[in-house]
């Protein structure tokens, strides 16, 4: 199977519009608090670059990587991190910064592991919802975009490590058998 780079999804300008709304309602929601930023690599970094740049208010940020399984193999094999958070997570207020939810299990598996490390909150900022994909139900606090069933690349989304230097959100396609 080979693909190529589709149709935009989501142009640069409209992505831009919406970390600064996004960016707005955290400014006013954690204003006061004490906010740390965990941003789930790789696909996040892009996105969450761009958004604490945008925000009105201080805060800190770490960063975790988790491996995960499509849901193909086995269903033993939960997500777990390939690199875990450095800081004390214990009465801060975590805001999870996240590429995109698919299926649910990552995030659903990252909230569950975090929670554990007694963070005063915790919550989901993801740029991207593929809400029809759905397995596990996982809250997502702050929304950029509820986008349909379709792979996607850029702005920090891959396939097979190419595309996240892209500045819109584009639609893989499948290039069809000659
Ligand atoms: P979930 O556990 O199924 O929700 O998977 C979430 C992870 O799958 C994301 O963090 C992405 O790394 C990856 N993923 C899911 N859908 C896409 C997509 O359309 N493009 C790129 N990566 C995706
Ligand atoms: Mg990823």
């Amino acid at each position: 199977m080979r693909y190529r780079l589709g149709p935009t999804l989501i142009t640069a300008p409209e992505i831009r519009a919406r970390v600064q709304e996004l960016a707005g309602m955290i400014s006013l929601d954690y204003a006061g608090r004490d906010l740390l930023l965990i941003c789930v690599l790789k696909g996040a970094a892009i996105f969450w670059a761009d958004l604490c740049r945008t925000l009105r208010i201080p805060c800190q940020s770490d960063f975790v990587a988790m491996e995960s399984y499509g849901a193909a193999t086995s269903p033993l094999s939960e997500p777990r991190f390939t690199k875990p958070a450095d800081v004390a997570l214990a009465d801060r207020d975590i805001l999870i910064v996240e590429d995109i939810i698919d299926t649910g299990h990552t995030s659903a598996r990252l909230r569950e592991l975090l929670r554990a490390r007694s963070p005063r909150s915790l919550a989901t900022c993801s740029l991207l919802d593929k809400a029809e994909r759905r397995q596990v139900a996982t809250p997502i606090e702050y929304c950029g975009f509820v986008i349909p069933n379709a792979f996607v690349v850029g702005y920090g989304l891959d396939y097979a490590q190419q595309y996240r230097h892209l500045p819109h959100i584009a639609v893989l396609e499948r290039i069809p058998e000659a």
